[in-house]
Protein backbone atom coordinates (compact mmCIF):
# COMPACT_ATOMS: atom_id res chain seq x y z
CA UNK A 1 0.00 0.00 0.00
CA UNK A 2 1.14 3.56 -0.91
CA UNK A 3 2.18 6.01 1.55
CA UNK A 4 -1.00 8.72 0.45
CA UNK A 5 -3.34 5.48 0.76
CA UNK A 6 -1.99 4.33 4.31
CA UNK A 7 -2.34 7.82 5.79
CA UNK A 8 -5.63 7.77 4.44
CA UNK A 9 -7.02 4.45 6.25
CA UNK A 10 -5.81 6.00 9.48
CA UNK A 11 -7.20 9.31 9.42
CA UNK A 12 -10.32 7.78 8.16
CA UNK A 13 -10.45 5.39 11.41
CA UNK A 14 -8.86 7.92 13.75
CA UNK A 15 -11.52 11.01 12.78
CA UNK A 16 -13.36 9.93 10.15
CA UNK A 17 -13.89 11.59 6.17
CA UNK A 18 -10.85 13.00 4.77
CA UNK A 19 -8.88 16.16 4.58
CA UNK A 20 -6.79 17.50 2.21
CA UNK A 21 -3.24 16.14 1.74
CA UNK A 22 -0.09 18.08 1.22
CA UNK A 23 3.79 17.04 0.58
CA UNK A 24 6.87 18.22 1.03
CA UNK A 25 10.84 16.98 0.56
CA UNK A 26 14.09 16.33 1.68
CA UNK A 27 17.04 17.50 0.18
CA UNK A 28 20.47 16.95 -1.52
CA UNK A 29 23.26 19.30 -1.57
CA UNK A 30 26.02 18.97 -4.48
CA UNK A 31 28.25 21.58 -2.24
CA UNK A 32 28.26 24.36 -0.05
CA UNK A 33 28.35 22.68 3.52
CA UNK A 34 27.88 24.65 6.65
CA UNK A 35 28.14 27.61 4.27
CA UNK A 36 24.26 29.12 4.99
CA UNK A 37 24.68 30.38 8.66
CA UNK A 38 27.42 32.24 7.29
CA UNK A 39 25.93 34.25 4.60
CA UNK A 40 27.64 31.85 1.96
CA UNK A 41 26.17 29.61 -0.97
CA UNK A 42 24.53 26.09 -0.94
CA UNK A 43 23.52 24.19 -3.75
CA UNK A 44 20.81 21.79 -2.93
CA UNK A 45 17.56 20.09 -4.42
CA UNK A 46 14.67 18.95 -3.26
CA UNK A 47 14.40 14.77 -3.73
CA UNK A 48 11.67 12.44 -4.44
CA UNK A 49 11.49 11.47 -0.84
CA UNK A 50 9.88 13.63 1.44
CA UNK A 51 6.53 14.17 3.65
CA UNK A 52 2.85 13.83 3.07
CA UNK A 53 0.25 15.18 5.51
CA UNK A 54 -3.46 14.71 5.28
CA UNK A 55 -5.07 17.38 7.41
CA UNK A 56 -8.32 18.88 7.98
CA UNK A 57 -9.52 21.65 10.52
CA UNK A 58 -11.25 20.68 13.24
CA UNK A 59 -13.31 23.62 14.61
CA UNK A 60 -11.20 23.76 18.26
CA UNK A 61 -8.00 25.11 19.61
CA UNK A 62 -6.38 21.77 19.64
CA UNK A 63 -4.26 19.71 17.09
CA UNK A 64 -4.88 16.18 16.90
CA UNK A 65 -1.78 14.40 15.21
CA UNK A 66 -0.48 11.35 14.43
CA UNK A 67 3.06 10.03 13.09
CA UNK A 68 2.08 7.00 11.06
CA UNK A 69 5.97 5.40 11.19
CA UNK A 70 6.12 6.06 14.65
CA UNK A 71 2.69 4.97 15.59
CA UNK A 72 1.98 7.85 17.95
CA UNK A 73 -0.33 10.13 18.63
CA UNK A 74 -0.29 13.59 20.39
CA UNK A 75 -2.81 16.28 21.25
CA UNK A 76 -1.69 19.85 21.34
CA UNK A 77 -2.77 23.41 21.74
CA UNK A 78 -2.02 26.38 19.87
CA UNK A 79 -0.38 28.68 23.00
CA UNK A 80 3.34 28.94 24.06
CA UNK A 81 2.26 26.79 27.37
CA UNK A 82 1.00 23.66 25.21
CA UNK A 83 4.48 22.78 24.02
CA UNK A 84 4.12 18.98 23.02
CA UNK A 85 6.86 16.47 24.84
CA UNK A 86 7.20 14.23 21.93
CA UNK A 87 10.28 15.77 20.05
CA UNK A 88 8.29 14.87 16.11
CA UNK A 89 5.17 17.27 17.56
CA UNK A 90 7.23 20.03 18.42
CA UNK A 91 8.12 20.14 14.97
CA UNK A 92 3.96 20.95 14.09
CA UNK A 93 3.82 22.50 17.30
CA UNK A 94 6.64 25.24 16.41
CA UNK A 95 5.32 25.58 13.19
CA UNK A 96 1.86 26.66 14.61
CA UNK A 97 3.66 28.88 17.03
CA UNK A 98 6.15 30.41 14.57
CA UNK A 99 3.21 31.40 12.27
CA UNK A 100 1.26 32.97 15.10
CA UNK A 101 4.31 34.91 15.79
CA UNK A 102 3.90 36.68 12.65
CA UNK A 103 0.36 37.69 12.92
CA UNK A 104 -0.94 34.53 11.18
CA UNK A 105 -4.25 33.40 12.79
CA UNK A 106 -4.49 29.81 13.36
CA UNK A 107 -6.82 27.31 14.59
CA UNK A 108 -7.06 23.39 15.69
CA UNK A 109 -6.56 20.63 12.87
CA UNK A 110 -6.65 17.07 12.75
CA UNK A 111 -3.86 15.13 10.76
CA UNK A 112 -1.91 12.06 9.87
CA UNK A 113 1.45 12.07 8.26
CA UNK A 114 3.43 9.97 7.22
CA UNK A 115 7.45 10.10 5.48
CA UNK A 116 9.93 8.22 3.56
CA UNK A 117 13.09 10.32 4.02
CA UNK A 118 15.92 8.56 6.16
CA UNK A 119 15.32 9.79 9.23
CA UNK A 120 18.96 10.97 10.42
CA UNK A 121 20.53 10.71 6.70
CA UNK A 122 21.63 14.50 6.66
CA UNK A 123 18.67 14.52 4.10
CA UNK A 124 16.20 16.94 6.13
CA UNK A 125 13.07 14.93 7.31
CA UNK A 126 12.41 17.46 9.67
CA UNK A 127 12.88 19.95 7.07
CA UNK A 128 10.46 18.30 4.68
CA UNK A 129 8.25 18.01 8.19
CA UNK A 130 7.83 21.63 8.89
CA UNK A 131 7.99 22.69 5.46
CA UNK A 132 4.59 20.70 4.55
CA UNK A 133 2.80 21.90 7.87
CA UNK A 134 3.97 25.46 7.04
CA UNK A 135 2.78 25.11 3.66
CA UNK A 136 -0.49 23.42 4.41
CA UNK A 137 -1.57 25.94 7.15
CA UNK A 138 -0.71 28.89 5.33
CA UNK A 139 -2.86 27.26 2.24
CA UNK A 140 -5.83 26.27 4.72
CA UNK A 141 -5.74 29.32 6.45
CA UNK A 142 -5.29 31.93 3.10
CA UNK A 143 -2.35 33.40 4.68
CA UNK A 144 -0.66 34.83 2.08
CA UNK A 145 2.55 34.15 3.70
CA UNK A 146 5.37 34.04 0.86
CA UNK A 147 7.69 31.11 0.32
CA UNK A 148 10.86 32.40 1.65
CA UNK A 149 8.82 33.44 4.94
CA UNK A 150 7.38 29.69 4.91
CA UNK A 151 11.06 28.90 5.11
CA UNK A 152 11.71 30.86 7.43
CA UNK A 153 9.24 29.79 9.95
CA UNK A 154 10.82 26.30 9.48
CA UNK A 155 14.40 27.90 10.08
CA UNK A 156 12.79 29.18 13.70
CA UNK A 157 10.75 26.17 14.51
CA UNK A 158 14.37 24.41 14.68
CA UNK A 159 15.73 27.73 16.62
CA UNK A 160 13.00 27.78 19.13
CA UNK A 161 11.27 24.70 19.52
CA UNK A 162 13.97 21.92 18.29
CA UNK A 163 17.58 23.10 19.85
CA UNK A 164 19.04 23.05 16.15
CA UNK A 165 20.75 27.08 15.07
CA UNK A 166 20.78 25.89 11.98
CA UNK A 167 20.52 27.69 8.65
CA UNK A 168 18.34 28.15 5.64
CA UNK A 169 19.40 25.80 3.38
CA UNK A 170 17.10 22.77 3.96
CA UNK A 171 14.17 24.39 4.75
CA UNK A 172 14.58 26.89 1.69
CA UNK A 173 15.35 23.45 -0.83
CA UNK A 174 11.91 21.52 0.40
CA UNK A 175 9.59 24.70 -0.07
CA UNK A 176 11.37 25.88 -3.59
CA UNK A 177 12.95 22.69 -4.59
CA UNK A 178 11.93 22.33 -8.62
CA UNK A 179 11.71 18.74 -10.94
CA UNK A 180 15.26 18.51 -12.42
CA UNK A 181 16.85 21.37 -10.75
CA UNK A 182 19.65 22.44 -8.21
CA UNK A 183 19.23 25.56 -6.82
CA UNK A 184 22.36 28.14 -5.80
CA UNK A 185 21.20 30.42 -2.75
CA UNK A 186 22.87 32.97 -1.64
CA UNK A 187 22.05 32.71 1.92
CA UNK A 188 23.27 36.51 2.38
CA UNK A 189 20.86 38.14 -0.13
CA UNK A 190 18.80 35.43 -0.32
CA UNK A 191 19.12 35.56 -4.26
CA UNK A 192 18.66 32.41 -5.84
CA UNK A 193 18.63 30.75 -9.21
CA UNK A 194 17.82 26.43 -10.63
CA UNK A 195 20.22 24.80 -12.38
CA UNK A 196 18.77 22.54 -14.72
CA UNK A 197 20.75 19.10 -13.65
CA UNK A 198 20.85 16.18 -15.74
CA UNK A 199 23.63 13.54 -15.03
CA UNK A 200 22.73 10.84 -16.68
CA UNK A 201 22.96 13.12 -20.52
CA UNK A 202 26.83 13.38 -19.47
CA UNK A 203 27.28 9.45 -18.29
CA UNK A 204 26.87 10.12 -14.36
CA UNK A 205 24.64 9.06 -11.74
CA UNK A 206 24.22 10.47 -8.60
CA UNK A 207 23.92 8.36 -5.74
CA UNK A 208 23.64 8.54 -1.94
CA UNK A 209 25.65 6.02 0.99
CA UNK A 210 23.81 6.28 3.82
CA UNK A 211 26.38 5.02 6.32
CA UNK A 212 23.19 4.07 8.89
CA UNK A 213 25.30 6.26 11.53
CA UNK A 214 22.70 8.22 13.23
CA UNK A 215 23.58 11.81 13.05
CA UNK A 216 22.33 14.19 15.49
CA UNK A 217 22.26 17.68 15.02
CA UNK A 218 20.70 18.48 18.42
CA UNK A 219 22.71 19.45 21.51
CA UNK A 220 26.03 21.23 21.06
CA UNK A 221 28.31 19.59 18.03
CA UNK A 222 26.53 21.77 15.23
CA UNK A 223 25.76 24.93 17.06
CA UNK A 224 29.37 24.81 18.48
CA UNK A 225 30.67 25.08 14.51
CA UNK A 226 28.41 27.99 13.79
CA UNK A 227 29.68 29.16 17.34
CA UNK A 228 33.00 29.50 16.19
CA UNK A 229 32.18 31.04 12.81
CA UNK A 230 30.29 33.83 14.35
CA UNK A 231 33.50 34.40 17.03
CA UNK A 232 35.85 34.63 14.10
CA UNK A 233 33.67 36.92 11.78
CA UNK A 234 33.42 38.88 14.96
CA UNK A 235 37.35 39.41 14.80
CA UNK A 236 37.23 39.91 11.53
CA UNK A 237 34.79 42.63 11.88
CA UNK A 238 32.87 41.27 9.94
CA UNK A 239 28.96 39.95 10.51
CA UNK A 240 29.90 36.82 8.20
CA UNK A 241 32.38 34.61 7.42
CA UNK A 242 31.49 35.21 4.15
CA UNK A 243 33.98 37.13 1.97
CA UNK A 244 36.75 36.68 4.47
CA UNK A 245 39.72 35.82 2.78
CA UNK A 246 42.52 33.60 3.73
CA UNK A 247 44.93 36.59 3.64
CA UNK A 248 42.42 38.15 6.44
CA UNK A 249 42.07 35.17 8.76
CA UNK A 250 46.12 34.74 8.84
CA UNK A 251 46.57 37.88 10.39
CA UNK A 252 44.38 37.65 13.04
CA UNK A 253 45.00 33.87 13.48
CA UNK A 254 47.00 34.43 17.14
CA UNK A 255 43.40 36.32 17.97
CA UNK A 256 41.76 33.06 17.72
CA UNK A 257 41.78 29.43 19.19
CA UNK A 258 43.46 26.43 16.88
CA UNK A 259 40.33 24.87 16.43
CA UNK A 260 38.31 28.15 14.97
CA UNK A 261 41.03 28.89 13.18
CA UNK A 262 40.62 25.16 11.51
CA UNK A 263 36.93 25.59 10.85
CA UNK A 264 37.05 29.38 9.66
CA UNK A 265 39.60 27.86 7.04
CA UNK A 266 37.04 25.43 6.08
CA UNK A 267 34.43 27.88 5.25
CA UNK A 268 36.12 30.24 3.87
CA UNK A 269 37.92 27.23 1.07
CA UNK A 270 34.08 26.47 1.00
CA UNK A 271 32.86 29.61 -0.31
CA UNK A 272 35.10 29.29 -3.75
CA UNK A 273 34.21 25.57 -3.99
CA UNK A 274 30.71 26.49 -4.56
CA UNK A 275 31.49 29.08 -7.09
CA UNK A 276 33.77 26.72 -9.08
CA UNK A 277 31.23 24.16 -9.23
CA UNK A 278 28.31 26.27 -10.55
CA UNK A 279 31.04 27.33 -13.52
CA UNK A 280 32.24 23.86 -14.31
CA UNK A 281 28.42 22.48 -14.49
CA UNK A 282 28.04 24.99 -16.89
CA UNK A 283 30.67 23.60 -18.75
CA UNK A 284 29.51 20.16 -18.46
CA UNK A 285 33.03 19.83 -16.73
CA UNK A 286 32.36 17.04 -14.10
CA UNK A 287 35.53 16.18 -13.59
CA UNK A 288 35.88 19.65 -11.71
CA UNK A 289 32.85 19.22 -9.85
CA UNK A 290 33.93 15.83 -8.16
CA UNK A 291 37.50 17.33 -7.92
CA UNK A 292 35.84 20.03 -5.16
CA UNK A 293 33.70 17.51 -3.75
CA UNK A 294 36.67 15.23 -2.60
CA UNK A 295 38.20 18.66 -1.17
CA UNK A 296 34.74 19.35 0.82
CA UNK A 297 34.85 15.76 2.31
CA UNK A 298 38.22 16.46 3.58
CA UNK A 299 37.79 19.74 4.47
CA UNK A 300 34.56 19.13 6.78
CA UNK A 301 36.59 15.80 7.95
CA UNK A 302 39.57 17.30 9.00
CA UNK A 303 38.96 20.80 9.63
CA UNK A 304 35.48 20.78 10.59
CA UNK A 305 35.77 17.67 12.38
CA UNK A 306 31.99 16.92 11.37
CA UNK A 307 33.12 13.58 9.79
CA UNK A 308 33.37 10.13 11.01
CA UNK A 309 35.42 6.66 10.85
CA UNK A 310 32.23 5.20 8.58
CA UNK A 311 31.82 8.08 5.70
CA UNK A 312 35.75 8.47 5.59
CA UNK A 313 35.71 5.42 4.86
CA UNK A 314 32.99 5.40 2.30
CA UNK A 315 35.02 8.01 0.71
CA UNK A 316 38.34 6.16 0.64
CA UNK A 317 36.44 3.32 -1.01
CA UNK A 318 35.04 6.09 -3.60
CA UNK A 319 38.37 7.15 -4.32
CA UNK A 320 39.80 3.72 -4.46
CA UNK A 321 37.11 2.68 -7.41
CA UNK A 322 37.40 5.65 -9.22
CA UNK A 323 34.58 7.65 -8.43
CA UNK A 324 34.70 11.35 -9.93
CA UNK A 325 33.35 13.15 -6.52
CA UNK A 326 32.61 12.10 -2.73
CA UNK A 327 31.60 13.70 0.16
CA UNK A 328 29.86 13.71 2.91
CA UNK A 329 26.47 15.50 2.89
CA UNK A 330 24.55 17.62 4.88
CA UNK A 331 25.71 18.53 8.69
CA UNK A 332 27.68 15.79 8.88
CA UNK A 333 28.10 13.33 12.19
CA UNK A 334 26.84 10.36 10.80
CA UNK A 335 24.49 9.69 7.55
CA UNK A 336 25.12 9.89 3.53
CA UNK A 337 27.95 10.71 1.17
CA UNK A 338 26.71 12.08 -1.84
CA UNK A 339 28.52 10.20 -4.90
CA UNK A 340 28.91 11.38 -8.57
CA UNK A 341 30.13 8.09 -10.48
CA UNK A 342 30.32 7.53 -14.11
CA UNK A 343 27.65 5.28 -15.51
CA UNK A 344 30.33 2.33 -16.10
CA UNK A 345 31.49 2.36 -12.94
CA UNK A 346 28.35 2.37 -10.69
CA UNK A 347 27.62 -1.60 -10.48
CA UNK A 348 31.14 -2.01 -9.39
CA UNK A 349 31.22 0.78 -6.82
CA UNK A 350 28.60 -0.22 -5.16
CA UNK A 351 29.53 -3.94 -5.49
CA UNK A 352 32.82 -2.77 -3.37
CA UNK A 353 31.60 0.07 -0.97
CA UNK A 354 28.73 -2.85 0.15
CA UNK A 355 31.52 -5.82 0.65
CA UNK A 356 34.39 -3.17 2.28
CA UNK A 357 32.08 -1.40 4.18
CA UNK A 358 29.98 -4.56 5.83
CA UNK A 359 33.22 -6.02 6.44
CA UNK A 360 34.78 -3.60 8.53
CA UNK A 361 31.60 -2.27 9.96
CA UNK A 362 29.06 -5.25 9.93
CA UNK A 363 26.44 -3.42 7.75
CA UNK A 364 25.92 -2.51 4.17
CA UNK A 365 25.95 1.12 3.70
CA UNK A 366 22.05 1.87 2.20
CA UNK A 367 22.07 3.10 -1.37
CA UNK A 368 19.36 5.39 -2.67
CA UNK A 369 19.32 7.23 -5.94
CA UNK A 370 18.87 10.55 -6.34
CA UNK A 371 16.02 11.63 -8.33
CA UNK A 372 15.23 15.68 -8.07
CA UNK A 373 11.77 16.78 -7.44
CA UNK A 374 9.52 19.15 -6.47
CA UNK A 375 8.88 21.15 -2.94
CA UNK A 376 6.58 21.99 -1.02
CA UNK A 377 2.83 21.69 -2.54
CA UNK A 378 -1.03 20.51 -2.11
CA UNK A 379 -1.41 16.98 -3.93
C1 LIG B 1 22.13 21.03 8.42
C2 LIG B 1 21.48 22.40 8.64
C3 LIG B 1 21.68 23.31 7.46
C4 LIG B 1 23.14 23.36 7.03
C5 LIG B 1 23.73 21.95 6.93
C6 LIG B 1 25.21 21.97 6.66
O1 LIG B 1 21.48 20.34 7.42
O2 LIG B 1 20.10 22.26 8.90
O3 LIG B 1 21.20 24.60 7.74
O4 LIG B 1 23.90 24.16 7.89
O5 LIG B 1 23.50 21.19 8.10
O6 LIG B 1 25.46 22.51 5.43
Amino acid sequence: MDMKTRIQEKFKTLFGGEGDYFASAGRINLIGEHTDYNGGFVFPGAIDKGMIAEIRLNGTEKVRAFALDLDEYCEFGLKEEDKPAQSWARYIFGVCREIEKRGGKIAGFDTVFAGDVPLGAGMSSSAALESTFAYALNHLFNLGIDKFELARIGQSTEHNYCGVNCGIMDQFASVFGKKGNLMRLDCRSMEFEYFPFDPTSHGYKLVLLNSCVKHELVGSPYNDRRASCERVAKVLGQEFLRGATMEQLDAVKDRISEEDYKRARYVIGEEKRVLDVCDALAKGDYETVGKRMYETHWGMSRDYEVSCVELDTLAEIAEKCGVTGCRIMGGGFGGCTINLVKEELYDSFIGTAKAEFAAKYGHEPKVIDVVISDGARKL
